[in-house]
Formats: C-alpha cells, sequence, structure tokens
C-alpha cells in the first residue's frame, strides 16, 4: 500500500523523537512491501519564529491531503515564562485539533513487564494494568468562549461549554471501544459540580440501554484520580472531557514508569493524528537522551488505526517489547547503569523490526 504521511517535529525533543519513529515506520514499510512518502512541515514555536504562525496554512494543507499526521511535541519556555504573548505555540496544537475535527484523544495505558519495576508505584498494583481514556480533545474548557480578560486587566474567564451532540460522539465512540474490549466504560466527571458534567451524565445515561452488554459506571474526577493511582486494574475504558482527560492520562503515565512510554491516536473527522502524550521537554533538546518509545508506538498506534495493518503494528510493538526486555532504553527507564541514547534506542529498534519474523 501507498503511504503519505504529513510529518509534524515541533519544538524542543520533537525533532529527536519523530526521526526515531520514521526509522521505526521505514523498517516496516520495507519489510512488509508498502511504499512510504513523507514530508515535514512546522508547527508550534519554530512556526512561530519562522512564519508569525503557530500553525501555518502550508503545514494544515499538507495535514489535509495526508494519510496521517505523525506529530513530535510543541511547547517553548520562550513563550512559558511569558504569559503576555499574544501568539502561543500550543495555539497551534490547538489550532490542528478544531481544523482537523480531531474531538477524540484515544490514550492506551498498559505496563511493559520487564518495567514494571520503575513504576512508582507498588509492582503487584500496577502489573496487568491495561485501559483506554478517550479524551474529548476539540470541546470544554480548551476551547469555550468567552476566553480573556476584563478591560482592567484585574479579571481573566475560561468557559467550559459541551454540546449534547459533542457529548454523544465521543460517549458512543467510548462504548465502541468498550464493546471491543472488556465491557466496562467509566464516565469521569465532575457533575457534584459543573453544569457541563451533568449534561454528559445525562446524555450517557440516556445512551447506557443502547449498550445494555457494556457496564456503565460514573466516578467524580477527583476520586477517579485517586483510584487510577490505587487501583488501576479496574478500569477498561475511561471516557471524560478535555482537560479531565489532560490531566488523568499524565497520571495515569506514572503507572508505566515513564511519561516517555505513552503514545495517542486523535481521530475525528478529517486526517488522524498520532503523538506521544509528553511534551516537548526543552531541558533535553538536541541532547539525544529523550525516550522516543512513545512516539514509535503511535506510529504502531497509526498503522493500525489509519491503515487497519495489525500485522504492521504489531511488529513495531514487538520490537519496542524487545528493546525494553533487553535494556537497550533511554536514561528515564534504564535500570543499570547503561542508558543508550535515542537514536541508538530508535535504530535498534527498527533493525529489530526488519529481522524479527512476521508473526
Ligand atoms: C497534551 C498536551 C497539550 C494539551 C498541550 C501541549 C496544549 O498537554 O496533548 O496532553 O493540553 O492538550
Ligand atoms: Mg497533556
Amino acid at each position: 500500500m501507498k503511504i503519505k504521511l504529513a510529518v509534524l517535529p515541533g519544538d524542543g525533543i520533537g525533532p529527536e523523537i519523530v526521526d526515531q519513529a520514521i526509522n521505526a515506520v521505514d523498517a516496516v514499510c520495507e519489510k512488509f512491501g508498502h511504499e512510504l512518502e513523507y514530508k515535514k512541515a512546522l508547527v508550534g514555536a519554530c512556526a512561530i519564529d519562522k512564519t508569525g504562525n503557530p500553525y501555518p496554512q502550508e503545514t494544515h494543507e499538507l495535514c489535509l491531503n495526508a494519510d496521517a499526521v505523525l506529530f513530535g511535541a510543541i511547547g517553548s519556555p520562550k513563550y512559558d515564562q511569558n504569559p503576555a504573548a499574544k501568539v502561543r505555540p500550543e495555539q497551534g496544537l490547538l489550532e490542528m485539533r478544531k481544523k482537523l475535527g480531531l474531538y477524540a484523544n484515544i490514550r492506551p495505558v498498559t505496563t511493559f513487564d520487564s518495567l514494571i519495576h520503575k513504576s512508582p508505584l507498588k509492582e503487584e498494583l500496577v502489573a496487568k494494568t491495561d485501559f483506554m481514556c478517550i479524551r474529548e480533545l476539540t470541546g470544554g474548557i480548551y476551547f469555550g468562549k468567552p476566553q480573556g480578560r476584563s478591560e482592567d486587566g484585574l479579571t481573566a474567564y475560561d468557559t467550559c461549554v459541551y454540546t449534547v451532540k459533542e457529548i454523544e460522539r465521543i460517549v458512543r465512540l467510548a462504548y465502541k471501544y468498550a464493546l471491543n474490549r472488556n465491557k466496562k466504560l467509566t464516565v469521569v466527571d465532575k457533575a457534584n459540580v459543573l453544569a457541563t458534567s451533568r449534561l454528559w451524565r445525562e446524555v450517557t445515561q440516556s445512551l447506557e440501554k443502547e449498550y445494555p452488554s457494556v457496564n456503565t459506571e460514573y466516578l467524580f474526577v477527583d476520586n477517579a484520580a485517586m483510584q487510577i493511582i490505587q487501583c488501576p486494574k479496574r478500569f477498561d475504558v475511561i471516557v471524560t472531557e478535555n482537560m479531565f482527560g489532560d490531566i488523568l492520562t499524565d497520571e495515569a503515565s506514572v503507572i508505566t514508569g515513564s511519561l516517555g512510554m505513552l503514545p495517542s491516536a486523535s481521530i475525528g473527522t478529517h486526517t488522524s493524528v498520532f503523538e506521544p502524550i509528553h511534551g516537548s521537554y526543552p531541558q533535553a533538546a538536541g541532547k539525544d537522551i529523550a525516550n522516543p518509545i512513545a512516539t514509535i508506538l503511535s506510529a504502531a498506534l497509526m498503522f493500525e488505526y489509519s491503515f487497519n495493518l495489525k500485522k504492521e503494528s504489531e511488529a513495531i510493538r514487538t520490537a519496542v517489547n524487545d528493546a525494553i526486555a533487553e535494556g537497550i532504553v533511554t536514561e528515564d527507564i534504564a535500570s543499570d547503569k547503561i542508558a543508550y541514547k535515542t537514536s541508538e534506542v530508535g535504530r535498534w529498534i527498527a533493525e529489530k523490526i526488519k529481522s524479527n519474523p512476521i508473526t
């Protein structure tokens, strides 16, 4: 098959980790006989520096015309430390999500047996954790209007908005995933305080009867934050609004031992985007030390979700598992003082993809 990718490395460690994901994609394409074509484009702080726009039209068109988008990370201390900046790198990511209609962000949370000891949580607690967080991505407080400051500058406001249509769309998707998994859906909200959360409950309650084989439960977000750490194995599919999903998935990454391990897929009405859940880690930029695994696993999700190529996806996952089992990993998860470089880990995984037998 012919695969046309838009590659958006972004800022900080983005370019380094994306290069390694491309190595993995290249290896898979070579192994399974696919033809890969990819083009890079600017997004985030580097796009502001070059064009003044964090999501240039040219980048958007490249994404629209691609079969899938591979995304690195965005963000820069230059903007983080300047809250008065009018144009911010994150606006690029949000605009891309909105313009591509990426309403669902799927974040699988699984542990790796050979990494369990790296989790700050007790081994017996986290072993065999396997759940999926489905985060609504184009609504809520990230996008609600009005947002801004009063004229005298003394008051700031953000608005959380959800429509029935938006909620129904994401909850139905979550039910679809639950049906294919262990048939348990947890809706995370703050219905004891927020009107939007009460609407989430109302809409989900009306959908429940259409999915009688799925066990639906409702958890307040503060309680969910606690239970994700206390008993992660109790979860199967979690569905939640934009900001709760952002926070809970960073928390969930601790279970796996490193923020550098969790991939994600953003899907919606146009081209899907595959990106690690972590940020641009500017302190590590250019040092060849960042963990490329979350981005490489995002490429695995891409083969499965965008192209329905499950063997290709599995080939990447197997090679990643092999790297972890053999200790070919970066410093964040290295145990025996031997830490490998980003590029060494990436190249090892690419070679392993090629040399492993096809299963
Ligand atoms: C994420 C990130 C983004 C978000 C930032 C960079 C805007 O934290 O993808 O989780 O908050 O959605
Ligand atoms: Mg986040």
